[in-house]
């Protein structure tokens, strides 16, 4: 059996569709056990700086369709140091905490880690729309975020169509063409570009050129914003060299607004039976770990595997995007 009488419960780093879901989640599985729970505001800097009260099940009623974090989010340079993660543990033994919920993506996992090698008990959970933590086949907020870009794709295609346009759609995912390449597909884009594959503007000239030439009256490109050239570096090549192409590239970079989305049927429920069992875990005196979900099923891994492993990106679908882009 546990010691665990009172947990505390955060968002950090980007904030991802579905956070409320496994705030609410959590708060409510560990008052389920008679624990107390506590929220911890605007992410690892709330611990530095003690922004921590208690939550009661009515707190966290009214937030699982929204999307952002009711808890607030943050990136935290302090914490990387010894000194604001000392100062952080000072506050959670002042509140009495007994563990921490984490809920994020791989800068918070770190965090986490950090923390557990500081020998305080500490579940994350995985949340991130860029979809690039080891540990999980999906993070929570991914299907939501691509949602959002295969909206926007939709209706850009509507007005490509009618021009005889190229447009392309920049897409969030830091170094992992993941987001990009989920998009193209579902998007049914001519072409994709990926921090894991190299191109030249040049190559994706050919490429549109191509699909003009296959007969389509459109060509739509996703680049994900850690591909070795960006939208805006692409736009001034094809810019540049517009009279010897024929045809221009315009460029819409979707940014946050694949953050802002609200969260799917998918999200939510992925993010409520992960943060629940982050509690159950900890119930069972299983911490230092990460939860996440492989294969369907619901895996705990240790977190100082998740920060050290690399996931790596499925290429087959690269090609799978290629062929559809036929
Ligand atoms: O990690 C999520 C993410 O949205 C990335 O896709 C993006 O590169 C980054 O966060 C942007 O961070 P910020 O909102 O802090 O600028």
């Amino acid at each position: 059996m546990t010691s665990i009488k009172r947990i505390g419960v955060l968002t950090s780093g980007g904030d991802a569709p579905g956070m409320n879901a496994a705030i609410r989640a959590a708060v409510r599985a560990g008052l389920a056990k008679d624990w107390e729970v506590f929220a911890i505001e605007g992410g690892f800097h709330g611990c530095i700086n003690d922004r921590i009260r208690p939550m009661t099940a009515r707190d966290v009623g009214g937030i699982i369709q929204h999307g952002g974090t009711i808890l607030g989010s943050a990136r935290c340079p302090e914490f990387k140091t010894e000194e604001g993660r000392i100062k952080a543990v000072r506050n959670f033994n002042k509140h009495g905490l007994d563990a921490l919920v984490v809920i994020g993506g791989n800068g918070s996992q770190t965090g986490s880690n950090a923390l557990r090698e500081m020998g305080f008990k500490v579940v994350g959970v995985a949340s991130t729309i860029d979809n690039d933590l080891y540990g999980s086949d999906i993070t929570i907020g991914v299907d939501t975020a691509l949602n959002v870009a295969l909206n926007c794709i939709d209706m850009l295609k509507v007005t490509a169509s009618s021009h005889e346009r190229a447009f392309l759609v920049e897409v969030m995912g830091r170094d992992y063409g993941y987001l990009a390449l989920m998009t193209a597909i579902a998007g049914g884009a001519e072409a994709v570009c990926i921090p894991e594959v190299d191109f030249t503007p040049e190559q994706l000239a050919e490429q549109i050129s191509a699909a003009y030439k296959r007969g389509k009256n459109h060509a739509l490109v996703v680049v994900a914003e850690g591909a070795k050239f960006n939208a805006m570096q692409l736009v001034n090549y094809f810019k540049e060299h517009e009279k010897r192409l024929g045809f221009e590239l315009r460029a819409t970079i979707l940014g946050h607004l694949q953050r802002g989305g609200t969260p799917g049927a998918f999200d939510r429920t992925l993010a409520t039976r992960l943060a629940a069992a982050a509690v159950e875990g900890l119930a069972k005196g299983e911490h230092g770990v990460l939860v996440g979900q492989i294969k369907s099923e619901i895996v705990k891994t240790p977190l100082e595997e998740v920060v050290s492993k690399k996931k790596e990106l499925d290429l087959s679908l690269f090609e799978l995007a290629n062929i559809m882009a036929q």
